[in-house]
């Protein structure tokens, strides 16, 4: 039944009410208005279930990685006291290990992309130590390059005693192919593939195969049907797996601000109001366009009166991928990102 419908019964309902029914009638109808407007409700902090942290919700979680040269590429990690699990985390096509962390004195070349950079506090203030690793080319390669991987991994967890940690791992884009191929050959006790549907239709599984959640954004409807096509390989495994939808929202003044540090209210406003004035969204705040085929960065330059950071035009426009919500890293879904692994730890 819809939610209009399940209202229009509950009125129905109360016309038939006895007086000391009544007020049970009520409080269902009360209830149910409630359910309605809630789920009618279009702010981006209480539409989708969770809460949208601002860049600097974790003040108890401070950045210091260490950065080491193996096998050839960086990897970059911290570990919080008393760590519970250990979390690896690939990026996608085009990342870096220097993506996830903060630019400070102990990570000098450090990025810190909005995203990537939640994701790591969320991991460390739930006590998981962090493992991010470059990727050689480009994107994630599927030969030698897994070999590598486990290597570097195992090498790591040998030189920091924790060989009796949960290992768990999670992947976006090109990184999601590349952790559901390296489940088959280094244990994990769970995984998260982001925006990527995995390559089950490229490799065998066992039953061994570890618990998979999906986080994906339905708009790109070709990954949706990929993902809930090798959710049923899984499940004929006996698989656990489950899924979490990331959908659009719309932007608004403050939104760059909250999300990305260096980026102060007045410039976050008047970024806002020349994607208005540009039409780049529509009347609600929400993007017309992924935020890679959005001109923005033209408009920008054009602006001359708008002085955004040139270091922060990458943090930008990931927030506007991840609001129009067809293809981006996102932190937004943490809470159950990580339930998901703390449900599955052995
Ligand atoms: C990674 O480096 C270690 C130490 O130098 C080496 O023993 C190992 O064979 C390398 N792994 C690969 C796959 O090249």
């Amino acid at each position: 039944m819809s939610k209009r419908g399940a209202k229009l019964t509950a009125w129905h309902g109360l016309q038939n009410c006895r007086v000391p029914v009544a007020v049970t009638c009520l409080v269902g109808i009360l209830v149910l208005s409630i359910l309605f407007f809630c789920n009618n409700e279009k702010s981006p902090d209480s539409s989708f279930g969770y809460p949208m942290k601002k860049w600097n919700a974790f003040e108890s979680v401070q950045f210091h990685p260490t950065i080491e040269l193996r096998n050839g590429t960086d990897v970059i990690w911290q570990i919080p006291s008393s760590p519970k699990a250990i979390l690896f985390v690939a990026h996608g096509c085009n990342g870096r290990a220097v993506n996830f962390w903060d630019r400070s004195p102990s990570c000098p070349t450090c990025v810190g992309l909005p995203e990537e950079r939640l994701l790591v506090l969320h991991a460390l203030a739930r006590k998981f130590a962090v493992i991010t690793i470059s990727s050689a080319g480009r994107c994630w390669t599927f030969g030698k390059e897994k070999l590598i991987v486990k290597d570097i991994i195992q090498w790591w967890t040998q030189t920091h005693n924790h060989e009796s940690l949960p290992l768990v791992a999670l992947g976006a884009s090109s990184g999601g192919y590349f952790v559901s191929a390296l489940a088959t050959s280094l244990r994990f006790s769970s995984i998260t593939l982001m925006i990527a549907e995995g390559m089950f239709d490229q490799m065998g599984i066992t039953e061994n195969y570890p618990p998979t959640l999906f986080v994906h954004m339905p708009k790109d409807s070709y990954r949706q049907q990929k993902i809930s096509e090798f959710t049923g390989v899984l499940k004929n495994k006996g698989i656990d797996v489950a899924e979490v939808e990331c959908m659009e929202f719309p932007l608004s003044r403050s939104f760059l601000a909250d999300r990305i540090p260096g980026v102060d209210e007045t410039v976050s406003a008047k970024l806002f109001e020349l994607f208005q004035a540009k039409g780049f969204v529509d009347g609600s705040g929400y993007m017309k366009q992924d935020g890679r085929a959005t001109q923005w960065k033209e408009a920008l330059r054009q602006s001359k009166n708008l002085l955004l950071d040139k270091s922060l035009i990458q943090h930008v426009q990931e927030e506007l991928n991840l609001a129009f919500a067809y293809h981006e890293m996102t932190s937004l879904q943490s809470e159950q990102i990580f339930k998901w692994f703390e449900s599955h730890l052995n």
